[in-house]
């Protein structure tokens, strides 16, 4: 199979249900992993995800050797926090999840809780929990960073066993080639050299500003922007997920010119709230390649660049 057949195959698969996903979080990229990845280089010693969230891409790349060591970063400690249970302790973390997932169902007012434990402790494995048994498993905090999502009244939330498989098979593929970062996106990539790769996943815009408080940290346009301009000048090439479009309506404007990276549209699929309207609003994302990786040209990735059809 020839690198091109091997990238054309990543690009065309979709993951089995029973990948290892051990943090089920909203936002993830797992779905859209493989034809993220058929974008790399054919060698990347040091894969960066400084966003990392549920680090779908670092997962996927680390399943398919698509990179040899890989950097797990967010500003968000607790997440963190978790990785290094999930890699370092699985065991621990197996089975101290199972009792606080059983325990549910001696209390009512189980969750509630644990959210107020959690936002006393900041304890990773509370996380955990509120994230695999809140609406939707979309994390929301309020200004003062606490924890506020509800319980989804009609699940239970991610079962023991699955938490026990996953976070093993995580643990065994990762450990001894990962390194963990708290903090802002910019310090966890200070060390990548022109020969290593940064996938990033920031917050959007349309859920930085305004009321929606996504995420514990949102992302000033310019701050990525001058990320992004630091990353071109040191010549390490990225990958960036950034806004896009559902239906008609686009969200964010698309970054300046000035950004050294061509502007592609992933078909994302129909968005599950369109569907829950009835409509068949199809989700297209932003993604920026660093022009040296030669994306704009690439034609296993089937959509043409956005700047001819979708943002002109
Ligand atoms: C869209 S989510 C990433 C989802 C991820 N791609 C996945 O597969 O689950 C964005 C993440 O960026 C983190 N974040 C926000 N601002 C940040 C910053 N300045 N530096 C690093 N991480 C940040 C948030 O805590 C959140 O976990």
């Amino acid at each position: 199979m020839t690198v091109d057949d091997f990238k054309y195959h990543i690009a065309t698969m979709t993951l089995s249900p029973l990948s290892i996903q051990p943090i089920p979080y909203q936002g993830s990229k797992r779905a859209l992993a493989p034809r993220i990845c058929s974008l790399f280089p054919d060698s990347v010693p040091t894969l960066y995800e400084p966003f990392a969230g549920s680090a779908a891409v670092t997962l996927f790349a680390a399943t398919h050797d698509l990179a040899d060591r890989f950097v797990i970063g967010d500003s968000y400690t607790p997440l963190i926090d978790l990785w290094a249970l999930i890699i370092d302790t699985p065991g621990e973390l197996s089975d101290r999840y199972a009792a606080l997932w059983h325990g549910q169902f001696e209390n009512p007012s189980h969750f509630n809780d644990v959210r107020a434990e959690f936002n006393e402790s900041s304890d990773p494995v509370l996380l955990l929990y509120l994230v695999a048994r809140c609406v939707k498993n979309a994390v929301r905090f309020n200004r003062r960073g606490h924890f506020t999502q509800s319980a989804d009244k009609r699940r239970t939330g991610m079962k023991p066993d699955r938490v026990t498989r996953t976070a093993h098979a995580v643990s065994r593929l990762l450990k001894g080639r990962v390194s963990l970062f708290r903090g802002d996106f910019r310090d966890c990539v200070q060390n990548a050299a022109a020969s290593d790769l940064i996938y990033m996943d920031p917050p959007y815009q349309g859920t930085t500003y305004g009321t929606d408080k996504r995420y514990a940290a949102g992302l000033e346009r310019e701050r990525l922007i001058d990320g992004l301009h630091n990353f071109d000048a040191r010549g390490v090439p990225y990958i960036l997920s950034y806004d896009g479009q559902m239906g008609e309506k686009i969200y964010g404007e698309p970054l300046p010119d000035t950004v050294d990276a061509d502007h592609l549209a992933l078909h994302a699929g129909r968005s599950s709230q369109a569907t829950i309207n009835g409509r068949s609003d199809e989700t297209i994302e932003s993604l920026y390649v660093s022009r040296s990786l030669n994306a704009g040209t690439a034609d296993i990735y089937k959509s043409r660049p956005v700047q001819d059809r979708l943002f002109a």
